[in-house]
């Protein structure tokens, strides 16, 4: 109890400290830094744009790529730092930028994995993420289904391998999503059917459909074909309908 209040006491005063003299160490100021920090940025878009060295509330607002609520507010809405020729990993940082809804990290030079914690830990709120034509390989996190805000998920070209996780069939507001051209395998879990979706070259496949005839039941793998791709949008309304039959 004691040693509570003291916490929260050096905590007041630390943040009082802090909220006076260094606008830098507020939440959505931090999130660039780290990300800056983290990525590698051999064009020098973000040396020459996300300068720290005189934050006032609006600085950010005017760095290449970011979006703010206010241009007088240091509050991301969206991130979008497509085409600048980035490397490395994922960036870390992006938990504190608390209020973003959009991240586009598309057309750069991204590898390693798509962290497991993406959703639950760090971008919670995003409606759009696109990590579209870059080099991130592993899995698909399971966590991406409790990213649970998100309209449209664009992964395509990466090198992106193992199966679809059915976890995104929890985003019940997905209504784009694309993971065309990358290495993914197994059966396609069954998502809202009003989703427009892209499989295109992997080797996913669908569920099996059961149909019942006569008590016995007949099993119809549907494989994913290009006829398949051109159709997609009416063939999953048809998976939807069979799913909800058996439900
Ligand atoms: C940044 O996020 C971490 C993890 O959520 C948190 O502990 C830290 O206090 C945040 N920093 C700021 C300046 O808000
Ligand atoms: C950042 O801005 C300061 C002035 O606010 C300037 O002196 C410095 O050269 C700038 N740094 C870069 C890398 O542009
Ligand atoms: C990506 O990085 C590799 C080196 O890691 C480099 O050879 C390649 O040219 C880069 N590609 C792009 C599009 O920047
Ligand atoms: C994330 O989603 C899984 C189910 O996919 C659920 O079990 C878990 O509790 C969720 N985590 C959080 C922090 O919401
Ligand atoms: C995915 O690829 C990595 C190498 O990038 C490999 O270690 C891993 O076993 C692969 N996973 C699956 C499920 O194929
Ligand atoms: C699909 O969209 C129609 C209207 O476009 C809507 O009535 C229906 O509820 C939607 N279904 C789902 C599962 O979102
Ligand atoms: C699927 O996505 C790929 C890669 O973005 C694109 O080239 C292709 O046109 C898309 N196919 C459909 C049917 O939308």
């Amino acid at each position: 109890m004691e040693y509570r209040q003291i916490s929260t006491l050096s905590h007041v005063v630390m943040w009082l400290l802090l909220s006076h003299t260094c606008y830098g160490t507020e939440s959505d100021v931090m999130c660039l830094r780290k990300i800056k920090k983290s990525l590698k940025d051999p064009i020098g878009y973000l040396a020459s744009s996300w300068n720290f060295s005189n934050i006032v509330e609006g600085s950010i607002c005017t760095f290449s790529g970011v979006e703010c609520w206010h241009p007088d507010e240091n509050k991301v809405l969206n991130l979008r730092l497509s085409n600048m020729g980035l490397e490395g990993q994922f960036p870390s940082g992006l938990e504190n930028c608390t209020s973003m809804t959009g991240l586009d990290l598309s057309n750069n030079n991204l590898s390693g994995l798509i962290p497991a914690d993406i959703c639950t830990r760090r971008i919670h709120y995003v409606t759009t993420l696109d990590l579209s034509s870059n080099h991130f390989s592993g899995g698909i996190p399971l966590d991406m289904g409790n990213c649970s805000y998100l309209n449209a998920l664009s992964l395509q070209h990466n090198q992106l391998n193992g199966s679809i996780p059915q976890t995104l069939s929890q985003l019940s507001r997905l209504r784009s999503l694309n993971v065309a051209y990358n290495s993914l395998t197994g059966l396609i879990p069954i998502l809202n059917p009003n989703i427009s979706a892209n499989f295109t070259n992997n080797r996913v496949r669908y569920m099996q459909l059961i149909f019942w005839s006569n008590s016995f039941p007949l099993i119809w793998p549907l494989f994913v074909s290009k006829q398949f791709h051109a159709s997609l949008r009416r063939k999953s309304v048809f998976c939807g309908v069979v799913s909800s039959y058996f439900d």
